[in-house]
């Protein structure tokens, strides 16, 4: 019999909360910041106290072993990410990591033995805050990213990832990081769904069938800066108002693309100089685009580069773009959903197939191994700010179905 201890765990979600670096409740825990460091100490202290054993890679990606009867068979793998984007809840990628860990625990308390070791992994840096790419920790362990590429990415403050991993006391080599193919038998990512549409049909648990392919670009717009009062309209050449264009393009591009299914946003709009009284000489902006087919996102990325030359033209600044990623999406493994889904039978418990929009570790780790995510409700579809909220049963719900979907793998 499994018993998730709900009260285990919702404190444990709490206390992780509390490691921010700005007022609680917002969330802020950007990789590699001492509130990340912070996070990561106290996320191995739980699972050394839980009994697993616990080993580091080169860019701090965190595995903790529950060793299986059969040591040399492939592993069982669960897990997320702890980092948290500036102004996020405290559900996104912790219920993967803290649920993981507590269904683990569970496991332990009922008397099994796994004849495959059973493994959490906490990913380094799903969230693109700090180095401009998502998943740094997966693409690396998927061979997806090169270890050279990627020690070379730089932060806005041009640190680059080889100095600032290494700062934190992340040595070693980062070509060792990848992992093999015959490394996990089966990866299973619980998450919050992100999204309302588990909330809204009163369904209990999500089974993710795909995720979305998501692609992100650094946009660079340079026109000619001067005086708010001396330069007369016709002379102008302001970067901002050729950056408000190119938003509203890429905004239509995502909107009239055919299907409900892309998505396009610009979160960021850096201007400078950044003063009342002085024309936009500079603007930086982010383009994140992601959509569930492949071609039609490569179509809006093509329409976003033809408006970035029209525009340009038309208001004589240069536009210059950086792609940073373009992935393909993952399908997730029919024999791993099947399991979730004999899971969620045996309980009684209602699913929804689903497609996953929002990215995850999981669709690298679909690369190396088979994969599946289990999604649990959240209040609204709300995420990426900090009135998150994730029901207490829904996660138990989510831990018990991911306990028992573990034990059923690793036999
Ligand atoms: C991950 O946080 C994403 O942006 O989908
Ligand atoms: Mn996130
Ligand atoms: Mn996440």
């Amino acid at each position: 019999m499994l018993t998730i201890d709900q009260d285990r765990l919702l404190s444990e979600i709490d206390a992780l909360a509390r490691i921010t670096a700005v007022e609680p409740p917002a969330v802020t825990r950007i990789v590699f910041t001492p509130a990340d460091l912070k996070a990561r100490a106290w996320m191995r202290a739980r699972c050394e106290d839980a009994g697993l054993r616990v080993r580091e890679d080169a860019v701090g990606n965190t595995f903790a072993r529950w060793e299986g009867s059969h040591r040399a068979a492939p592993a069982v793998g669960t897990g997320s990410h702890i980092d948290a984007i500036p102004n996020a809840g405290k559900y996104d990628g912790v219920v993967g990591v803290l649920g993981g860990l507590e269904a683990i625990r569970a496991l332990r308390q009922s008397g099994f033995r796994p004849r495959s070791s059973i493994e959490l992994l906490i990913f380094t840096a799903e969230e693109p805050t700090r180095f401009g790419v998502g998943c740094l920790g997966s693409r690396l362990l998927s061979g997806t990213l090169t270890a050279d590429a990627a020690g070379r990415l730089t932060d806005s403050d041009g640190a680059t990832l080889e100095i600032v991993r290494r700062e934190a006391g992340f040595g070693g080599d980062l070509e060792r990081v990848t992992l093999t193919d015959c490394y996990y038998k089966a990866f299973i990512e619980l998450h919050i769904e992100q999204g309302p549409l588990l909330e809204r049909q009163q369904i209990p648990l999500g089974i993710v069938t795909k995720i979305a392919s998501p692609a992100s670009l650094r946009v660079l717009v340079e026109g000619s800066g001067g005086h708010a009062g001396g330069v007369l309209m016709p002379d102008r050449r302001d970067a901002l108002c050729a950056a408000a264009e190119l938003i509203l393009a890429i905004e239509t591009a995502a909107r009239t693309s055919g299907a409900i299914d892309t998505v396009a946003t610009v979160g960021i709009c850096d201007v400078f100089p950044g003063a009342v009284n002085s024309i936009p000489g500079r603007v930086r902006l982010s383009v994140d685009i992601r959509d569930t087919d492949l071609q039609r996102r490569d179509i809006v990325m093509r329409a976003i580069e033809a408006a970035s030359h029209s525009i340009s033209a038309k208001r004589q600044v240069s536009i210059n773009s950086e792609l940073l990623n373009a992935d393909a999406p993952a399908d997730c493994s029919p024999a791993i959903i099947e399991a979730l889904s004999q899971s969620c039978r045996k309980h009684e418990l209602n699913f929804l197939p689903m497609v996953s929009r929002p990215y995850h570790d999981s669709l690298f780790i679909a690369r190396i191994a088979p994969v599946a995510m289990l999604f649990t409700p959240c209040r609204s579809g709300y995420s990426h700010r900090p009135d998150e909220y994730a029901a207490p049963e829904d996660i138990v719900r989510g831990t018990l179905v991911l306990a028992e979907t573990l034990a059923a793998l690793s036999e």
